[in-house]
């Protein structure tokens, strides 16, 4: 097979969407997918190469599509199988590959395996889930927390016993020692496969197995007060248990089963352990997500860090990526500040390795304040007031300066940000030198110079705020200087290494201009530098 296609996730960029908040189609005030097929111009004029969709399935939205009780169903709120196959097409048409989010950790508690597990203790289904009889003095089996607070153990009266649940008690976990949970969730994957998605990305990956012994979790001698609760242990014995890699290489064994898929693994572990998804002999995720700038003091020398330990890390042949935001997590643009946006942007297009973009980041969108009455998530519901809400970072899209931002006709089902008029799809595409504008152009420049996509990462002394690196492959080398800092900084052309022009400068103005003796950055000012290259446009 042509090694080229097979490597279409290594060169390709991705973008996420959550379909409830990407374009509503029929009224109802959240998004569904003939919303998003109405949508794939603007990801081809933004030049991506893949979309990843949080889930459509089956759901009672306990944790808005989360909670699954029907792995192979479209959820009625985003549409038919028929308008799911219609993307599908739609998507290859316009040259995306499209990624599904495969959710094998828990089901929700409506799922039938779980009703049945839960109908009697001698039930066929009952080891599909993870029950356990209660501590000797009636409390839960052990203190394993839930990451949406509490405790991860639910007691069923009926049965007498309690079953686990990482997350909400109506997301009880599947039981990943158990062979039929694991070969009823492979023929899910092949079912989605069969229909043409180009892979998936798998939720909470590092959770799939635990502790035989559900041994207690140590606690945690960080913790501070203000801190969610769940962080009071360590997940020692619940999570990132080793057994979990030979989970891994199964589903990789699936997804190879098909021509040119990509397994993507949700993972939040230091590096180190990070690493250890690709598994052994690279049989395990091609992509584990790499969330270290999801959580980085916004610093020239953490990120410098991070990427030195990441790419020290990386096991021969693993591929790299970065992340900036996703659903779960504060928008980029809050945790970073408006003037560095655009140095982020270019930091996370020029790094070695896939970079995946979240929908309204190529605008610039921030984290939206969510009033009390407003709030969905139940992770806020759950643990109020500490900031843990994730509804902020998913609000609509904003399309356009028309009511609704073009999302909708009806009110959304989240808040739309308040500087939607100004910040929107349709006005930024107008706006030469905006953050859309910029976006764009960092792609086509990663399209048009190779160094940029394969090249290896080499970085370069820099002091103060500048972040300095080179790009370097057999077509050529490119020098990219971002300025972390709110006031102006000069590099010398000796520590750049030669004579070169400015390609890109986060600022639009600067193109073609020849860098010799000193390169000066404005203040929040990125660059990149390079031989002339024909036809790349400011
Ligand atoms: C990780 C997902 O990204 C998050 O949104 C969800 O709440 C949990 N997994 C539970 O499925």
């Amino acid at each position: 097979m042509d090694q080229d296609e097979r490597d279409w996730w290594r060169r390709g960029i991705f973008y996420q969407v959550y379909p409830r908040s990407f374009q509503d189609s029929n009224g109802d005030g959240v998004g569904d997918l003939r919303g998003i097929i109405a949508r794939l111009p603007h990801l081809t004029r933004l030049g991506v190469d893949a979309v990843w969709l949080s889930p459509i399935f089956t759901s009672p939205m306990a944790d808005f599509g989360y909670d699954i009780s029907d792995y192979t169903g479209i959820d009625p709120l985003f549409g038919s199988m028929e308008d799911f196959d219609a993307l599908v097409a739609a998507a290859h048409d316009s040259g995306l590959k499209l990624i599904l989010d495969l959710v094998p950790n828990h089901t929700s508690d409506q799922h039938p395996w779980f009703i049945e597990a839960k109908s009697s203790r001698d039930n066929p289904k009952r080891d599909w889930y993870i029950w356990r009889d209660g501590a000797p003095d009636g409390g839960p089996p052990n203190n394993w927390l839930s990451e949406f607070g509490g405790s991860a153990w639910a007691y069923d009266e009926a049965s007498g016993q309690y079953y686990y649940h990482a997350f909400l008690a109506q997301q009880p976990d599947l039981n990943w020692r158990n062979r039929e949970v694991r070969d009823a969730i492979y023929d899910v994957m092949r079912f989605w496969l069969r229909k043409g998605v180009d892979g998936f990305r798998v939720d909470v990956i590092w959770h799939l197995i635990k502790d035989a012994e559900f041994r207690d979790n140590p606690p945690n001698p960080h913790y501070r007060e203000g801190r969610p609760p769940h962080e009071k242990v360590l997940t020692q014995y619940s999570t990132d248990q080793l057994e979990v890699h030979a989970v891994i290489t199964e589903m990789r064994r699936v997804t190879e089963e098909f021509d040119n898929r990509v397994l993507i693994g949700e993972i939040y572990l230091p590096l180190h352990r990070l690493v250890a998804y690709y598994g052994n002999d690279l049989r395990g995720a091609q992509m584990p997500f790499n969330f270290a700038l999801l959580s980085t003091l916004w610093s020239a020398r953490a990120v410098e860090q991070i990427v030195a330990d990441y790419e020290k890390a990386l096991p021969p042949g693993a591929w790299p990526n970065w992340v900036l935001g996703n659903h779960d997590r504060p928008r980029v643009a809050s945790r970073v500040g408006p003037a560095q946006v655009p140095v982020a942007a270019m930091l996370l297009l020029t790094l070695r390795g896939t970079p995946t973009l979240y929908y309204g980041d190529e605008i610039g969108m921030h984290q939206v304040a969510i009033a009390p009455d407003q709030v969905r998530d139940p992770f806020e519901k759950n643990v109020p007031g500490l900031g843990v809400g994730r509804d902020g970072c998913r609000t609509p899209m904003q399309w356009s300066a028309e009511r609704h931002a073009g999302f909708s006709t009806a009110t959304p089902w989240l808040p739309l940000a308040q500087d939607y008029a100004s910040d929107n799809v349709a006005r930024l595409e107008a706006a030469r030198g905006s953050i859309l504008d910029l976006y764009k152009a960092l792609i086509a420049l990663r399209r048009k110079l190779p160094q940029l996509v394969h090249g290896s990462y080499e970085p370069v002394a820099a002091h103060g705020d500048v972040l300095l690196f080179r790009r370097r492959a057999a077509e050529g080398v490119a020098v990219i200087a971002l300025n972390f800092g709110a006031a102006p900084a000069s590099v010398s052309s000796s520590a750049i290494g030669f004579s070169n022009e400015v390609l890109l400068s986060t600022f639009m103005d600067r193109q073609g201009e020849k860098v010799e003796g000193v390169l000066d950055l404005r203040a929040n000012e990125g660059v990149i530098l390079g031989p002339p290259v024909d036809g790349v446009t400011e």
